[in-house]
């Protein structure tokens, strides 16, 4: 009864509720416009059978959207698109389509989809961070202020590379105390990489097995299943749902309390902020903020902060702990190949000294070795969608303003028309006849164009760093107990190894 008297209160406010109206209503008409606009577009990317109202969302089965979209892409070729509800979606595979819209039409292709539900988060037109920021202004100079900032603090230079160095060593002899028995390496790898871009942004690192932490990473994960669900996906294309009470907090609770957890950091910065000594990157943003109103209007404000900096957290820790876990896992796959990097190591570096990133020139197979890692292990598999800024045309079709693009990286790193063997480990893909070094353009998984990754330079120096100590300490091995591990990645918008277990012996 209690119940029932709750609904009938529920009802009568929603259609007291004359907004609730006048959306659906607007709803109705888009549709309708939606509609006519299609018929106009003769040369736009066929596609399946667009329904009123849902469009093809009943052709994605959004548990497993790489099978659908593997059955499109048979069906209707390497530009296809897609309808949910009425947003319009253009889906590139393979490397032409794929380099021609991020590279050749990088402006075209540079903006990203408006998502109401990351307003909830206090995402907005004026606080857009960086990875969802649209096209403009405020993400050029956040944009710009980020990389060179990263750059201040070491990004390609020493200080950054120490940093790194220092990490790699705690993470050994963490590693070192497992004292050869199965492992899942996973949380230290993460605390490690997390790590580094924790000391950067807000100048503290974590304890290995920090209970803190292992709540923020526990969150994390929250946060990226929550971004790829179906009830995401459809309430950024029907965001009158978001007024149904309670269903947001239910959807998002992950990525509000990982919101909250980076306000506090920001809030301790501020309480401790002291302008003649810059301690991090928050400070640096801190210091920019004090610059008045210009500064503020160009993006430089509270909300900014807290946002740009979770981007950075977001953007740069799972991704390259991730590609690490692939890398440990094609070690213990794949021995030989493991005994050759550990032989390069011996000779260019030697088991003493530290390596470095000038050691990287003349290590051609550890670099091919990483490089497979990285277009094998294909960790952001559909990239981040973009959207295009003003009417274009791709491989013959016509793409109107406005359209979300998904960009397939997966598809070009294991495009079958560049690659030897897309879908084996083979790191001659990246070596010549003589085994120099070379790296094939097909090579994108950090993107390209304009949206291209910011942190790709510290991405590439984690990789080196960490995984050539890793190899100049240990020899992977599968504990003999244990299944032959899983090749094929877990995808939940990053896709990662299944959990395995691994025996670190010291060498
Ligand atoms: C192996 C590690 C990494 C991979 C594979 C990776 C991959 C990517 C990809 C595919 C994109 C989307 C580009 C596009 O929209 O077309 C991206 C964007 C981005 N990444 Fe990374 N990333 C990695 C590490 C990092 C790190 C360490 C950082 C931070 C320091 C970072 C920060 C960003 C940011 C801020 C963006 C958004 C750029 C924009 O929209 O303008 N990434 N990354
Ligand atoms: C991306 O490409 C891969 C490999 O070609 C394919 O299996 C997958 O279904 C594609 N995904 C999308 C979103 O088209």
């Amino acid at each position: 009864m209690a119940l029932l008297l709750w609904l009938g209160s529920q009802l009568s406010s929603y259609l007291s509720n004359v907004s609730i109206l006048a959306v659906f209503l607007t709803v109705f008409t888009l549709v309708l416009d939606f509609m006519k606009r299609r018929r106009k577009w003769s040369r736009y990317p066929p596609g399946p059978t667009s329904l009123p109202f849902i469009g093809t969302m009943l052709s994605v089965d959004f548990q497993n959207p790489h099978l659908s979209f593997n059955k499109l892409q048979k069906k209707f070729g390497n530009v296809f698109n897609l309808q949910n509800c009425w947003t319009n979606m253009v889906v590139l595979n393979g490397y032409k389509a794929v380099k021609e819209a991020l590279v050749h039409r990088s402006e075209d292709f540079a903006d990203r989809p408006y998502m109401p539900v990351y307003e909830q988060l206090g995402y907005g037109s004026k606080f857009p961070g960086i990875v969802m920021a649209r096209y403009g202004h405020v993400w050029k100079e956040l944009r710009r202020f980020t990389l060179s900032t990263l750059r201040n603090f070491g990004m390609g230079k020493k200080s950054l590379e120490e940093r790194v160095k220092e990490e790699a060593g705690f993470l050994c002899s963490e590693i070192s105390s497992e004292e050869g028995r199965p492992f899942d390496l996973r949380f230290l790898v993460n605390n490690a990489v997390c790590n580094v871009i924790c000391t950067t942004i807000y100048g503290k690192r974590f304890d290995y097995g920090d209970e803190t932490f292992k709540k923020l990473l526990h969150l994390f994960e929250e946060f990226l299943k929550e971004e790829t669900g179906f009830l995401t996906q459809l309430l950024n294309v029907v965001p009158t749902l978001l007024h149904i009470p309670g269903l947001l907090q239910k959807v998002f609770r992950g990525q509000k309390e990982f919101m909250d957890f980076t306000d506090m950091f920001v809030h301790k910065h501020m309480e401790t902020w002291n302008p003649a000594y810059t301690r991090d990157f928050t400070d640096e943003f801190l210091k920019e903020m004090k610059k008045g109103k210009a500064a503020e209007e160009s993006g430089f404000n509270y909300n900014n902060l807290r946002l740009v900096t979770t981007d950075l957290f977001g953007a740069g820790t799972e991704t390259t702990s991730t590609t690490l876990r692939w890398a440990v896992l094609y070690m213990i796959l794949h021995p030989e190949i493991q005994s050759k990097v550990q032989a390069e190591i011996d000779k260019v570096i030697g088991r003493e000294r530290s390596p470095t990133m000038e050691d990287q020139v003349s290590m051609p197979y550890t670099n091919a070795v990483i490089h497979e890692v990285q277009r094998c292990g294909d960790v952001v598999p559909i990239g981040v969608p973009h959207r295009t800024y003003r009417d274009t045309e791709l491989q013959g079709f016509f793409i109107p303003k406005g359209t979300t693009i998904i960009t397939n990286l997966s598809s070009v790193l294991k495009d079958e028309t560049v690659w030897e063997k897309p879908n084996e480990f083979y790191p001659e893909h990246f070596l010549d006849t003589n085994g120099k070094f070379v790296k094939p353009e097909a090579f994108l998984p950090f993107s390209a164009g304009r949206r291209v990754c910011l942190g790709e330079q510290l991405a590439r120096m984690e990789l080196f760093i960490f995984f050539t100590t890793l190899l100049q300490k240990f020899t992977f091995v599968l504990p003999e107990d244990q299944p032959r591990p899983r090749e094929d990645g877990h995808f939940a918008f990053i896709s990662s190894p299944h959990p395995y277990l691994v025996r670190a012996i010291p060498r």
